[in-house]
């Protein structure tokens, strides 16, 4: 029986249910047919995920995957005493991770899975807040002004840290032509309060990578100078799983000796659906042991040390599946794929004439773009207009001191090959096109012709 056909066994009628509850408990229940149906009919209207390209998100795994995913979708991770497997099993995924991002031998790393980036990057923070206290206050220092550095180029996580955790956000600047962080700008924020600089590789805006190394030498120059042992925390929500594998010889991560935490999202590049993030912190001696709790009322003794207390466990089983059925061999080949894609979009978008590159996808498969006449194609309305054909392709503007600049974004993910790039291209030509005509339509002049495009 197909999706669609509905038995009238039992039902009132298929579709005419009078009206679907919308705000109010409803009194009465219904065919659970029909519950299904109306539901799924009213997310049609959802854009179609496959088609986002503004997401990093993950929207499609293998059947096995899937069916480990369903498997599993019953287990509440946090009941560690009751599901020991999985709780294992993501102990030796922060395992493998601490060694792709080369923990120190010597290192007993520690980590945890998130619910995504953000609650990774929260929790990396506050626990660089609570050591620098416990220092300040073993010295006997004031311990009531601590601030966190990080630029304007972060995502919206890091200034929800320093709200939620009344810790003074100290911002470094992009500028009109560079769109990430100065290095040399760390010199003058960080202080003798300053709990961690922030470091993003790739930023949401363009993808693009804050300079670590060179951030990680002045902090160690600081060090060496003033004493101020100031840890970085990088983000790798998109590069943790793009790095390792098309640059891994690109020192970013626990090879630098200031980068004491990193986070990154499963639910990117690592290939897993919403919502999966990791967490690992260098040393075991990062992890303040005021930042861990210890609940005996699920049957045993059980650490934790994270926001919401629940989670899903088959996101965790869902990347194990990942990494032992793709192995770096595996990981390696589809990241090639991707960036590849990438580099052939930033291409062909160029060939057209009518884009300017702002990042053709230099390491992370992320092209950023804008067009050379933005106001002939604004690109809220190139956005718009692509929409038409299905696309979803975000336009913004860029954060202070470049937010004149907007631009549009494109994460090329495994399911956007060079097939769909093509018909891709054609479609924003199109765009361009009628945007174009429509504009002449409004004046009254004749059809721009000065940049062919099609
Ligand atoms: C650089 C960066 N950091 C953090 C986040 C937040 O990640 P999550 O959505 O996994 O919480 C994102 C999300 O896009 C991101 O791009």
């Amino acid at each position: 029986m197909s999706e669609r056909n509905i038995s009238h066994s039992g039902l009132r009628s298929r579709y005419d249910m009078g009206e679907i509850p919308k705000y109010k408990f409803p009194a009465d229940g219904i065919d659970s047919r029909v519950a299904y149906q109306l539901i799924h009919d009213e997310l049609n209207l959802d854009g179609n995920p496959d088609l986002n390209l503004a997401t990093f998100v993950t929207t499609w795994m293998e059947p096995e995957a899937d069916r480990l995913i369903i498997e599993n979708l019953h287990k509440n991770f946090i009941d560690h005493f009751e599901y020991p497997q999985v709780k294992d099993i993501e102990g030796r995924i922060v395992n493998i991770l601490a060694g792709l991002y080369n923990a120190p031998e010597e290192s007993r790393f520690v980590g945890t899975s998130t619910i995504g980036s953000s609650e990774a990057i929260m929790l990396g923070l506050l626990a660089h807040k609570f050591n620098w206290r416990m220092e300040r206050k073993r010295n006997g220092l004031p311990y009531d002004r601590p601030n966190v550095v990080f630029g304007s180029d972060t995502h919206i996580s890091w200034d929800k840290f320093a709200r939620y955790f009344d810790v003074e956000p100290r911002i470094m600047p992009i500028s009109r032509t560079r769109f990430t962080v100065d290095a040399e700008d760390v010199k003058k924020m960080v202080d003798e309060n300053t709990i961690a600089v922030g470091v993003v590789l790739g930023t949401t805006f363009t993808g693009e990578f804050d300079p670590v190394q060179e951030i990680n030498r002045i902090l160690l120059e600081i060090k060496k100078e003033k004493g101020l042992d100031i840890p970085i925390h990088v983000d790798a929500a998109s590069a943790g799983f793009i790095t390792p594998f098309y640059e891994p010889d690109f020192a970013w991560d626990f090879r630098l000796e200031q980068v004491k935490s990193i986070n990154t999202s499963g639910h990117k590049f690592g290939l897993v659906y919403p919502g999966l993030g990791w967490l690992i912190f260098r040393d075991e001696k990062i992890l303040p042991d005021d930042l861990g709790f210890n609940v005996n009322y699920l049957g045993d003794e059980m650490p934790t040390y994270t926001l919401n207390f629940s989670e899903g466990s088959s996101m965790i089983v869902a990347q194990y599946y990942n990494i032992i059925r793709l192995g770096m061999k595996g990981y390696s080949q589809i990241v090639k794929g991707m960036m590849e894609n990438a580099h052939y979009l930033a291409q062909e978008l160029e060939k057209t004439g009518r884009f300017d590159l702002v990042n053709d996808a230099s390491h992370i498969p992320v092209v950023t773009f804008r067009p050379k006449d933005p106001s002939g194609v604004p690109p809220y309305e190139l956005s718009f207009g692509l929409r038409e054909r299905g696309w979803i392709v975000p336009a913004y503007s860029l954060p202070d001191n470049a937010q004149e600049t907007t631009i549009m974004r494109v994460v090329v993910r495994e399911n956007f090959t060079k097939d769909m790039i093509d018909i891709f291209v054609k479609d924003i030509i199109r765009a361009v096109n009628k945007i174009n005509g429509k504009e002449d339509k409004r004046t009254g002049s004749s059809p721009r012709k000065s940049h062919p495009v099609s």
